[in-house]
């Protein structure tokens, strides 16, 4: 498959938050990213409810709701409520997370899950098949902005063979530090949606920037 853009709006400007969905309308994105940060599972708090209804009301695209919170089961229904088409949890913030990902899919959503720089893809070795979506952290989680860290190629290829045996039409997503000077090693190496913030929302022509990472040269 062609791989997937979906462009963050935790880069947006968020006075202009209906003018910069309308951007993504228009634009060669597939998804729209979501970034939901509750000050505690990350150092930062980004948006929660509100704004995802916000964005929705405006959104022609689907929504690609990355939760980095603790004990998310506690609010996967009203995410989906208030327009989630796909739900992504941490690893690292679910203790039942098989039964987690039953709920997400319950719901209706593309399910995901999402491992931190310093989880190994074998973790996910015995729940691999019940995934729709594996996102590879490629930065710490909680900013963006911040700089690609290597070993996520490696982790993209462990993922991409564990993919190729036992779920072939798994979505490998990568999320931080994406940009023009990454993206082709990162397809090669496996991922097949690439989240990107700052090297959209901070280009001169942000659908000029999302067309050059949806065809790189
Ligand atoms: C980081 C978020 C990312 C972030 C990516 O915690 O999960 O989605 O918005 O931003 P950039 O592309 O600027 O690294
Ligand atoms: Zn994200």
């Amino acid at each position: 498959m062609n791989h997937l853009i979906s462009p963050s709006i935790l880069a947006s400007d968020f006075g202009n938050l209906q003018r910069d969905v309308e951007m993504l309308n228009k634009s060669e994105a597939d998804w729209i990213h979501v970034d939901v940060m509750d000050g505690l599972f990350v150092p930062n708090i980004s948006f929660g409810f509100p704004v995802v209804e916000a964005v929705k009301k405006h959104a022609k695209k689907p929504l690609d709701v990355h939760l980095m919170i603790v004990d998310p089961d506690r609010y996967l229904k009203e995410f989906q409520e208030k327009g989630a088409n796909g739900i992504t949890v941490h690893f690292e913030a679910c203790t039942h997370l098989h039964r987690t990902i039953q709920g997400i899919k319950e719901l209706g959503c593309r399910a995901g899950v999402a491992l931190n720089p310093h989880t190994p893809v074998a973790m996910l070795d015995d729940i691999i098949e019940d995934l729709d979506l594996v996102l590879i952290m490629s930065v710490n989680p909680g900013f963006g902005g911040q700089k690609f860290i290597n070993n996520t190629y490696k982790k993209l290829h462990d993922l991409k063979s564990l993919s190729s045996s036992r779920n072939p039409n798994l979505y490998i997503e990568v999320d931080g530090g994406v940009g023009d000077q990454n993206v082709k090693k990162l397809v090669d190496a496996g991922a097949n949606v690439l989240v990107a913030g700052n090297s959209v929302f901070s280009a001169a022509d942000q659908p000029l920037a999302i067309k050059n990472l949806k065809y790189p040269l």
